[in-house]
């Protein structure tokens, strides 16, 4: 049985991340500084021992060269707007020649890690780990619940993963490997701590291998060689699933991605652009979007001459910018952002079912990032146009106020003995459960189902406040509800259940 097979590896995998994490906690709490070389010194062979010096400078090299990529994200800000982005770039190269170490195990692991993010190894005592959530080239995403009882999703190193397995091939090291690869994870909690918004993943804490720091050490990089982190728990994004739910949940992940994008854009760290832009990138949040992967994020800007310097290259197309006067491409980030956008998500998620009244909208919107004639900030303005006309209803103004006058209204009311049919995409499996703006609007669509002879207004409500609308064939008989409404077709009432 397949099923059981992945269970079990499931659970193998499981095993071995919390026993390496309790290991992890263990030895980093007894190691000295220091220790790390000593691996290097049981070669195998004298005459190898060339190979492997080489070998290890290579690694030390990459392990700086990660490094760096995080310095200039760790600065403060300078409150200055404009400046700020030249100002990190200047005083990064300013860091390079000296490597601040201080400041890299102050951020990491020292003094103001309580001032970043509230949790640390200690939270991670007597935590229940639940499944596996995901895994990727780098890193393995497991659910748990803290001692407290609190559900958390915990990332660390992919030990199965492919950056592993590269870095393995290349260096025959281990421990180093695993230090260069925790660099990713590094890198992302720095991203999550200057990148915070509601659809970023939140960061609530992060264990990091060595108590302490190790101050000035040699070359080889902090002891991080184990870094988790702690996050917010959601849902690996299901495209499939999404595909098969109603527009408006659909809508709202495009929503919230498009509001996710605007605020890159202008980010503390300038226009970030998301090198690495796949669904599998994002989870929800109870129903909301949210970035998770952030290793991939970043905010260079391109240095061009000519206009032929900026060129966005997709499979399908190209897209030449303009190259501005200071010598960068104007706005690349954002419209390679806005394309990606485009064809990962709203090509599949946007237009199909769209709400009739909508539809020219939402064909402009398909057309204006499709074709990169618009910048984020007018994208953003569509979304919320339309979230707005759908929430008030604006759109259905051409639906004739007659169409509920057929109906004949129970308040206070639901139904039992229903008769139920079936329709796409509803909210419940069973039944046929959409979201309406008014009676009216039910009405409208009981109206359009030859089945439907009556529907029910349930007073929940989606995301957008619109209701819950529950329709049937018929039903046996009413029964008190304080929150639900039940209309009746009254020409169709008088009649014989045919059901
Ligand atoms: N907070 C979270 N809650 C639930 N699932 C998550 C969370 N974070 C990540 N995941 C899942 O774990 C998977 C792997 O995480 P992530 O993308 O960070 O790893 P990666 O190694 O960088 O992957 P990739 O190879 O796609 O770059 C994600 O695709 C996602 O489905
Ligand atoms: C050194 O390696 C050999 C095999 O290559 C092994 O038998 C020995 O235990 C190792 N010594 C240490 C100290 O790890
Ligand atoms: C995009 O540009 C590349 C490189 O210039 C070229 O090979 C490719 O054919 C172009 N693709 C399209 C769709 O124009
Ligand atoms: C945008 O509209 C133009 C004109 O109707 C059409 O030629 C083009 O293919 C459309 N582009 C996209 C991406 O939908
Ligand atoms: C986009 O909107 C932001 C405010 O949300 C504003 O600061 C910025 O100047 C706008 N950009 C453009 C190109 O209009």
């Amino acid at each position: 049985m397949p099923a059981m097979g992945n269970s079990l590896r499931a659970a193998a995998l499981l095993a071995f991340v919390v026993l390496s994490i309790l290991v992890s906690l263990l030895i980093s709490s007894v190691q000295q500084f220091g220790a790390r070389v000593s691996h290097f010194s049981n070669a195998t062979l004298p005459g190898d021992e060339e190979e492997l010096a080489s070998l290890r400078g290579a690694l030390i090299y990459q392990l700086n060269e990660r490094r760096k990529e995080i310095i200039p994200l760790l600065l403060p800000e300078d409150g200055d707007e404009n400046g700020e982005l030249e100002e990190t770039r200047h005083s990064s190269r300013a860091l390079d020649s000296t490597l601040d170490y201080n400041l890299w195990n102050e951020i990491t692991l020292g003094s103001r890690k309580a001032h970043l993010d509230e949790m640390g190894c200690d939270s991670l005592v007597d935590m229940q780990a639940v499944e596996i959530l995901g895994s990727g080239y780098t890193k393995l995403v497991v659910k748990v619940n803290l001692a407290a009882g609190q559900p958390v999703a915990l990332k660390l190193v992919n030990e199965q993963g492919i950056d592993m397995g590269k870095c393995l091939e290349d260096f025959k090291d281990p421990q180093g490997c695993r230090e260069l690869v925790s660099y990713k994870l590094q890198k992302e909690i720095v991203l999550l701590q200057r990148l915070k918004h509601p659809n970023v993943i939140k960061l609530k804490g992060h264990c990091a291998g060595g108590q302490g720091g190790r101050g000035g050490g040699g070359g080889g990089g902090g002891e991080g060689g184990r870094v988790t982190v702690i996050l917010e728990q959601g849902n690996p994004l299901q495209m499939i699933q999404l595909l098969q739910s109603p527009w408006e949940d659909r809508f709202r992940v495009c929503l919230d991605l498009v509001r996710l994008l605007h605020f890159l854009s202008q980010s503390p760290l300038g226009s970030v652009a998301l090198l690495d832009f796949q669904p599998r990138q994002f989870v929800t949040v109870s129903g909301e979007l949210k970035l998770t992967d952030l290793d991939d994020a970043s905010a260079e800007e391109t240095a061009c001459r000519t206009e032929a310097d900026c060129t966005l290259e997709f499979p399908h197309r190209n897209f030449t910018l303009p190259c501005s006067a200071r010598g960068v491409c104007e706005g690349l980030n954002e419209k390679r952002n806005i394309y990606n956008a485009y064809r990962y998500f709203f090509t599949y998620l946007l237009p199909h079912q769209a709400p009739p009244g909508l539809t020219h909208l939402v064909d402009h919107i398909m057309n204006s990032t499709g074709e990169l004639k618009a910048d984020i900030n007018q994208t953003l303005e569509a979304f919320e146009h339309i979230l707005l006309l759908y929430k008030s209803g604006l759109h259905l103004d051409n639906l004739p106020p007659s169409v509920v006058k057929d109906y004949t209204v129970m308040r206070g009311m639901g139904t039992s003995g229903n008769v139920e049919y079936r329709c796409w995409p509803s909210y419940s499996q069973q039944g046929c459960v959409l979201s309406v703006h008014s009676a009216k609007e039910a009405a409208h669509i009981c109206n359009s189902h030859s089945q439907c002879n009556s529907f029910t207004l349930t007073g929940q409500k989606t995301w957008t406040g619109r209701l819950l609308a529950s329709f049937r064939s018929s039903f046996s008989h009413l029964v008190p509800d304080g929150t639900s409404e039940v209309y009746v077709k009254e020409t169709k009432a008088l009649e014989a259940p045919t059901v």
